[in-house]
């Protein structure tokens, strides 16, 4: 009884502080969008007042501590979940405070969004208040992406591909004192790590994952802080299979450490501007000393290249950062590839030796993905003593499954939680494997 009147008494305090702090009568340092909404009310006022809020406001009022880190100038954007997202997301737990604090600062922007001013089309990326190594490894905050399409609806896209529409109740871009809250039909739901977003949202990157297990770079790449990846879609690899099969595990390892570009996390618009100078080059994992180790950013009218390969597929979030689809595997060794911008699609960077073509097709299974871990019905795995590589069986449920020692399914701790959010956004992730 003492503590909840006292945890009422906070809330209140804070709300009233959130007042207090705010506006008029000096506007000084708030934003230009902020210090025109000069009817705006106080955010207990506003969440008070819109019945689609309630779950949401209960929340806040259970959670105050999440008020004390919402940043003291500049503005903010709530993205506050209507009733139904959160009626939708049936097995969330409201109660686990651990896992509520960490999925509202998800759902928290350190900034003030406008969203009807922002251009239709692009995605824009926007860091959050979610920092936490349990979910993520984004030094700067998860992020999210917003879109506004040309009809004034907008979505905003977190982890898997989750889209949430921005709902009308009464309007975007509700105003407090201090930012907007923009209400959202589903729960965001924060970035996985490569191995889960490939598997099961993004599964034309099983190829890749796949070659990451054989070259041991993963799952420890999931790790790693602030990353971007230029990941080559199936087909890419598929096209080039009789080249990349012969390849040790360290030469392969090198490829792909050339796609990998360490501490940075790049969107697509960070990427199109660095296209616009000419020449730019990213380094990658292989390292700085040689030119052989970067990348070249390149723009043709919207298209932006890599070396030759285009960027197909941006901005997929990651629990570390994020992730491009490209058209071609990167070769280190023909780093002075330019892309041909007339073609429709670029020619892979590797020779194929004669009479070793690849077999191309959808009917063909994706070159590596024998190599992931199983997630579901691991059977005994047996091994082939001159590869050190598992043979693949099929498990009841049909789907090739196949591990080896040391990269097993193995559900982190972290992983586990992320699950618990990932179930808990009705995603169905729990009970299905993690990795
Ligand atoms: C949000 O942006 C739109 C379009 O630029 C503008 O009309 C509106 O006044 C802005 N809202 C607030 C509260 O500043
Ligand atoms: C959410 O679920 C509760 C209980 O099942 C129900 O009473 C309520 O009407 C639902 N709210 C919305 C907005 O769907
Ligand atoms: C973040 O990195 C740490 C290791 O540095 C790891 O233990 C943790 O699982 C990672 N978090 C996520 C969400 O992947
Ligand atoms: C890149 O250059 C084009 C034209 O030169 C310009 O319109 C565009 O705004 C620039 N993009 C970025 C992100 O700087």
């Amino acid at each position: 009884m003492y503590a909840k009147s006292r945890g009422l008494w906070r809330v209140s305090a804070i709300l009233l502080t959130l007042v207090a702090m705010l506006p008029s009568p000096t506007t000084a340092g708030w934003p230009k969008d902020v210090k025109r909404a000069t009817e705006a009310k106080a955010l207990g006022a506003v969440l008070a007042g819109n019945e689609e809020l309630s779950t949401y406001y209960n929340l806040i009022k259970q959670n105050p501590d999440i008020l004390l880190q919402l940043p003291h100038s500049g503005g903010v954007t709530l993205i506050a979940p209507s009733n139904e997202a959160f009626n939708k997301s049936n097995s969330f737990d409201l109660k686990d405070s651990a896992l509520v604090t960490s999925l509202l600062q998800y759902h928290i922007l350190p900034l003030s969004v406008n969203v009807s001013s922002l251009e239709p089309g692009p995605s824009y990326l926007f860091p959050t208040l979610l920092t936490s190594p349990a979910y993520t490894n984004v030094t700067k905050g998860q992020n999210i992406l917003i879109s506004r399409q040309h009809d004034d609806t907008a979505v905003i896209t977190s982890g898997l591909g989750t889209r949430s529409t921005l709902l009308e109740v009464p309007s975007q871009d509700i105003p407090f004192i201090g930012g907007f809250i923009q209400v959202v039909d589903t729960l965001l739901v924060p970035p996985s790590r490569l191995e889960l977003t490939a598997r099961d949202a993004y599964k034309d990157l099983t190829s890749f994952l796949g070659a990451l297990y054989k070259s041991g770079l993963a799952p420890d790449l999931s790790s790693q802080r602030d990353i971007t990846i230029l990941a080559p879609r199936n087909a890419a690899f598929q096209s080039i299979a009789s080249a990349l099969d012969p390849l040790s595990r360290e030469d392969l390892a090198a490829i792909l450490r050339y796609h990998i570009i360490p501490d940075r996390v790049l969107s697509s618009s960070d990427l199109s501007s660095l296209g616009n100078s000419t020449g730019l080059s990213l380094v990658t994992l292989l390292g700085s000393d040689s030119k052989a180790g970067k990348v070249t950013v390149s723009k043709a009218g919207n298209n932006i290249f890599f070396n030759s390969a285009q960027l197909l597929q941006a901005d997929i979030l990651l629990a570390n950062g994020v992730v491009h689809i490209i058209d071609n595997v990167l070769n280190p060794d023909e780093f002075v590839e330019v892309p041909d911008p007339e073609a429709r699609s670029q020619t892979p960077v590797f020779q194929v030796s004669k009479g070793a073509e690849t077999r191309t097709g959808t009917r063909i299974p994706a070159p590596f993905t024998t190599w992931l871990p199983c997630t579901t019905d691991c059977p005994e795995p047996t091994v082939d003593a001159n590869t050190q590589r598992m043979t693949t069986t099929t498990g009841r449920n049909g789907v090739n499954s196949q591990s080896s020692s040391g990269m097993g399914a193995q559900i982190t701790a972290a992983a586990a939680a992320a699950a618990g959010i990932l179930g808990a956004a009705g995603m169905g992730v729990i009970g299905m494997g993690v990795m």
